[in-house]
């Protein structure tokens, strides 16, 4: 999504509650998946928290190691607020857009950030994916979800489903094919 109009998109997505977790893009088509998920998810009872990476400020990690994989982080930044609401989580959901054939690197940073709090994340939690991206072949979207899928074995987490939109590259093209619904339909089934 290219809020500042410069011609470059500013992405990311995941969602999330105290059921889960999740950050996303504002506007985008990964914003409308993200959207109908939540929908779906709060008529399931759950309650759900959204962390929106496009427009926080997570700074990379940058390996000093001060935190020692279970600490306070040197960043005070709005990590903070995925520390806050990601320990004691029921699940974690990630959107995000497809970037040269990886997720977003707000996400990616989030995620690299889990790093301090990698001695509390290492507990049952439901997840699922998000993921739009423009082109059709499904194997351009494979590196994206085996990391997916390597992250949730690491982490001890299980795959709840995913909602994997090819083919949609514009503001609203996602709007017209069957994955909001089908993003609805999942977060109606955590
Ligand atoms: C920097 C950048 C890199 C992208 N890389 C890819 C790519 O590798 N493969 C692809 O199919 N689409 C790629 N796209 C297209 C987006 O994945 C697609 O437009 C997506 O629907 C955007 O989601 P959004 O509306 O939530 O921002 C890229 C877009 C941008 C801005």
């Amino acid at each position: 999504m290219d809020h500042e109009g410069d011609g470059f998109a500013e992405l990311s997505a995941w969602v999330g509650g105290n059921d889960g977790i999740l950050a996303y893009d504002k506007n985008g088509n990964s914003n409308t998946l993200t959207d109908n998920f939540i929908k779906g998810a709060q008529e399931a009872g759950h309650n759900v928290v959204r962390f929106d990476s496009a427009f926080k400020n997570v700074h990379p990690c940058i390996a000093c190691n001060k935190c020692g994989m279970n600490g306070q982080c040197v960043f005070k930044d709005d990590f903070e607020f995925i520390r806050d609401n990601i320990i004691d989580a029921d699940a974690v959901i990630f959107a995000t857009p497809m970037y040269y054939f990886g997720i977003s690197a707000q996400i990616k940073a989030v995620i690299d950030r889990f790093y301090a709090i990698n001695g509390q994340i290492h507990t049952p939690k439901k997840s699922a994916l998000i993921m739009t991206y423009a082109d059709t072949s499904s194997k351009e979207a494979q590196p994206i979800i085996s990391h997916y899928e390597t992250l949730l074995n690491y982490l001890g987490w299980s795959d709840s489903g995913k909602i994997i939109a090819s083919g949609v590259w514009t503001e609203g093209d996602v709007n017209n094919t069957e994955y909001p619904k089908q993003a609805y339909e999942l977060g109606k089934s955590f």
